[in-house]
């Protein structure tokens, strides 16, 4: 089988951590027997300062050709802010429908949280965020801009289908952890006692669809206020979380920072439906870092890390288990080295980008 992904390297450090990704994605996938291609876009901050366009309908067309998307950063401190983010991350999710944003919390070997006394037993969860409606579907408005009277209006929006897809895709996570000695737990997160409508939708798709097709899965809710606090300190009450989407954002930075901060927190934007060929688009969280890029400083873990679960996700959209299998190696190879980092900054930690991916390579 051939593997076919869409490459966008970005701006910063993004191409130099991909770099390191795709030499591990290669190693595992001659090991493995399965081809790989590769298309390289120029997308992010040179190609828009250099053509006025971030990514149009249809680039978004040709990315439609590949298996899955695999991106470094975008961002770079000559373009507005907003203006990548907007165009090229949210326009990304939002036309491929990529509807779930993955999100693993998990402190591994050797690595620091800023949680005292907790261990890699205790942060050990993964959250499933909304990823296509909210607040991030951007209705509303500004009228009287600049008077007295200037009004402004961005709505929440929840739909019982956007709703109930997501928290589908959460259980069905839970009941696979579960099968993998996980507790079976799914929390979700809302603010179901101040937003009456919209937490309304999203507590009765919850509860509904749980009753009916996971009755063996553990329902818990919290609000999202009390979630932070827990997160910080009770973190092992998660096994998986489901949010909507703006309160999932803010919860998954708390969530990367007591798993030992951007350094090693990978992502996936999934379109998880095998009904349709569009691809999901797979990311470490941190940003470019532009002041760090070239110099062969940067962390590639967690763009390695999001290459396994690249690997994972599009084996399961794809049917192909030769893929879950090679995201699960690739997995325990990060997890295997990250011992050598016991004492040191992820950021800093004195060892070069090449070096990084020649570690997970060897253990490989
Ligand atoms: C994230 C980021 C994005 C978001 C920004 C860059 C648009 O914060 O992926 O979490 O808000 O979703
Ligand atoms: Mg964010």
């Amino acid at each position: 089988m051939t593997l076919n992904l869409a490459i966008v390297g970005g701006d910063g450090t993004g191409p130099e951590v991909v770099a390191e990704g795709l030499k591990v994605l290669e190693a595992v996938a001659k090991d493995m027997n399965f081809t790989v291609g590769t298309k390289e876009f120029p997308f992010g901050a040179k190609h828009f300062l250099s053509t006025g366009n971030v990514l149009t309908d249809d680039d978004i067309e040709q990315l439609k050709s590949y298996d899955a998307i695999y991106l470094g950063a975008v961002g770079h401190p000559d373009v507005k802010p907003g203006i990548l983010e907007k165009g090229l991350l949210l326009k990304m999710r939002f036309d491929l429908d990529q509807y779930i944003n993955l999100r693993p919390v998990k402190l591994y070997e050797g690595i620091e949280t800023p949680l005292a006394g907790k261990t890699t037993k205790d942060i050990d969860f993964v959250c499933v965020r909304e990823n296509t409606e909210d607040l991030y579907c951007g209705n509303g408005g500004l009228t009287r801009k600049g008077t007295p009277n200037e009004i402004s209006t961005q709505e929440m929006i929840a739909t019982r289908f956007g709703a109930e897809r997501c928290v589908r895709y959460a259980f069905d996570l839970a009941r696979a952890r579960k099968a993998a000695g996980y507790p079976g737990r799914l929390t979700l997160v809302h603010k179901t006692n101040v937003l009456t409508y919209c937490g309304d939708t999203w507590h009765r798709a919850f509860t509904e669809v749980g009753e009916a097709d996971y009755p063996e899965i553990e329902r818990d809710y919290h609000h999202v206020d009390a979630c932070c606090m827990y997160m910080v300190t009770r973190p092992e009450l998660y096994d998986v979380i489901v949010v909507p989407n703006m309160f999932g954002d803010i919860i998954t930075d708390l969530g990367a920072a007591i798993a030992g901060g951007m350094g090693i927190a990978s992502s996936g934007n999934l379109n998880p439906d095998k009904s349709n060929n569009n691809p999901s688009m797979f990311e470490p969280i941190h940003g470019s870092s532009p002041d760090i890029a070239g110099q062969n400083k940067a962390n590639p873990l967690a763009a390695i890390d999001s290459l396994a679960v690249l690997l994972q996700e599009t084996g399961r959209k794809k049917d192909e288990d030769v893929l879950i299998k090679a995201g699960d190696r690739v997995a325990k190879a990060v997890q295997s080295i990250t011992h050598k980092f016991t004492g040191k900054r992820l950021d800093r930690s004195g060892f070069s980008t090449t070096e990084i991916g020649q570690m997970v390579l060897d253990a490989l």
